[in-house]
């Protein structure tokens, strides 16, 4: 049996008989997750961190980042990380978090219990962040049903709204990344951000877990709002070559 930097064994077992079967499971994995135990060791609050650790390292979407709103934040890994690249203190926010669970609080973040879908959200993430952002991340999943095909639906509606918010707030240059699932993203969305970035592309990390289907979206390079007669201008364009 293999150990950890923190000194725990990998491959522990948990007994029989206190847990129901999947929840054995479940807590065995989660101890022995090498993800979980670096996150301890870390000190991130989830091993999530190195899904936008691993996501950053290749495609550099934190880099020179000034603010950072993160979508579905708790318990609050990426925000950490958003912090530190960004600078933020108490003094000078640059970071806003929002999730509808309660988060604990962390130095230099605003956090909003907030349901992202509520209709006041934008402005108050808007608000919080206190100018344009550069980046939009979101690991929002909508809580599970048990129901898979509704779960994932539920997801994607989220990663949906998240991009279109994304194209209303982010600066020219900025990047947009967001869960999704396998096959899931739609092809009007994949549309959408296509026009509206230079880059899209799907992303597993290693970090996730390869039994699940998640996988991330990322939108690189926003290309800037258009004023309404130059889209329309492009609009009447595209119509007169068909
Ligand atoms: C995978 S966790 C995020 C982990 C986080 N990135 C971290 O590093 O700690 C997904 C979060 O999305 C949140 N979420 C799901 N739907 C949401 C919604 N409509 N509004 C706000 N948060 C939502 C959940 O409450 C959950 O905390």
């Amino acid at each position: 049996m293999s150990k950890t930097p923190i000194g725990r064994k990998l491959g522990q077992k948990v007994k029989k008989g206190k847990l129901k079967a999947s929840s054995r499971r479940w807590l065995e994995r989660h101890i022995n997750d090498p993800y979980v135990q670096r996150a301890k060791l870390e000190g991130y609050r989830a091993r999530a961190a190195f899904k936008l650790l691993e996501i950053d390292e290749k495609h550099q979407i934190l880099k020179g980042a000034r603010r950072i709103i993160d979508l579905g934040a708790a318990p609050g890994s990426w925000s950490q990380i958003a912090a530190k690249v960004t600078g933020s203190t108490e003094e000078d926010v640059r970071v806003a978090a929002i999730d509808f669970l309660e988060m604990a609080p962390l130095p230099g973040v605003r956090i909003l219990q907030l349901d992202f879908l509520d209709p006041e959200a934008p402005a108050k993430l808007m608000d919080a962040v206190g100018g344009t952002p550069d980046v939009v991340i979101s690991d929002m999943a909508a809580p599970t049903t048990g129901h898979q095909k509704t779960d994932h639906l539920r997801t994607m509606h989220l990663c949906e709204v998240a991009a279109y918010f994304a194209i209303e707030v982010l600066g020219e240059g900025g990047h947009f990344l967001a869960k999704t699932f396998q096959g899931g993203t739609e092809r009007e969305l994949l549309t959408l951000l296509k026009q509206n970035f230079r880059q899209v592309l799907h992303i597993k990390p290693a970090s996730s877990r390869s039994e699940s289907v998640e996988m991330f979206l990322l939108a690189k390079g926003f290309k800037g709002r258009k004023s309404v007669s130059e889209q329309a201008a492009e609009e009447n364009a595209d119509e007169s070559e068909d």
